[in-house]
């Protein structure tokens, strides 16, 4: 039976993304406006789940102003779950908080869960669903590799973030005669690379997807200069697999955070004995304002998330499908990564306007 609603609380967590106060924002005035619903937000990632103090109420008034704001409004945790929440600050003991958060929920009088971000809280979400709150999830991630949707919010801005960080390296780089190397992000998928380097027309692009040596792109910085060209472009996914060793046989070193970007200038600089410099562009493609197709994505999908929680259509969530808002179940939602197709059109297209992956012959 379709449980009758008054009120719904709104939930994100993971990374901050652009478009986040937009989804909040869509999902509140369609709650408000469109049901006369009240509407409580959580702050924290789940955090507000288990300390009811760690809400508030979210009202038309209260957020104006958020949709051109980056970040969120309702603050985040990377790595925050309620079914394994750390005992002490800091401890690896963990304890399942689900009762706790069951209480929260009927203290505060909510009677369902809009739950945004990616592949990991959307996991969560479902599990709080298969325990019996009633749930809807909205997807969320600038990597854009959550298989269910076919482009998430955030993703855009990143790409305009990392192409006019291309194309200020392009000028810099020409007028010195240097290689520019840029590590954008993209964990487990090539996406940004990919995307940014068409649109900022790279000559190298380093993916989690091809399997690359330093040899093979050495190569083609070197046809490049012998036709006069001096500068590259080289753009590197922070996810890429290095190959086992450098140009000199001598083991790369298991990368931190940031730093395969530097390695692949590094090696690149040691082979070509030519002036490298590297940029970890980073946090950069997270922050700031949310480009106008993001806002829209993000209405839109805070928006249905709203319709799904009126029609009853729990453990489901929102996602994007030849241009249209549909909804798939959270259970065929998670866990699935949306790789790049070595072989599919785009990286073709790439390939095409020659431009290499450094591909292992
Ligand atoms: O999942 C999005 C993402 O931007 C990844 O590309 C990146 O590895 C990760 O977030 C970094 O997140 P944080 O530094 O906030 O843990």
């Amino acid at each position: 039976m379709t449980p009758t609603i008054q009120a719904i609380g709104i939930a994100n967590g993971g990374g901050d993304c652009p478009g986040l106060n937009a989804v909040i924002r869509g999902a509140v005035r369609g709650a408000i406006l469109g049901h006369g619903w009240r509407v409580v937000g959580i702050l924290d990632g789940f955090d507000g789940l288990i300390w009811p103090e760690r809400t508030t109420p979210l009202t038309v008034e209260s957020i104006a102003g958020i949709l051109p704001r980056g970040g969120t409004i309702l603050g985040t945790r990377s790595r925050g779950d309620p079914f394994h929440h750390p005992t002490d600050a800091g401890s690896k003991v963990t304890h399942d908080d689900f009762q706790i958060c069951r209480q929260t929920m009927d203290k505060l009088q909510v009677d369902a869960l809009i739950v945004i971000g990616g592949d990991g809280t959307q996991t969560i979400a479902r599990d709080l669903g298969r325990r019996g709150i009633p749930v809807v999830g909205v997807p969320k991630t600038i990597d854009n590799d959550l298989s269910a949707t076919e482009v998430t919010f955030g993703f855009d801005t990143a790409l305009h973030v990392a192409t006019d960080s291309i194309d200020r390296l392009h000028t810099t780089a020409e007028s010195h005669g240097r290689v520019m190397v840029i590590e954008v992000m993209g964990r487990d998928a090539g996406w940004i690379a990919l995307h940014s380097g068409i649109a900022g027309g790279a000559d190298v692009i380093l993916i989690p997807e091809i399997p690359f040596t330093i040899e093979t792109i050495c190569e083609r910085l070197r046809e490049r200069a012998a036709t006069g060209r001096k500068f590259s472009i080289v753009v590197v996914a922070e996810g890429v697999k290095l190959p086992p060793n450098d140009p000199f046989g001598k083991p790369f070193p298991k990368p931190r955070p940031g730093q395969v970007g530097i390695l692949v200038g590094e090696a690149i600089h040691e082979s070509l004995k030519q002036d490298v410099r590297t940029t970890v562009l980073g946090h950069i493609q997270r922050g700031g304002s949310p480009s106008p197709f993001d806002r829209i994505l993000a209405t839109r999908f805070g928006v249905e998330a709203v319709e799904l929680v009126a029609r009853g259509e729990f453990g489901r969530m929102v996602c994007l499908r030849a241009g249209e808002i549909e909804s798939v179940p959270l259970d065929d939602a998670v866990g699935e990564v949306r790789l790049v197709d070595p072989k599919g059109s785009m990286v073709r297209t790439a390939r095409a306007v020659g431009i290499t992956f450094g591909d292992v012959a």
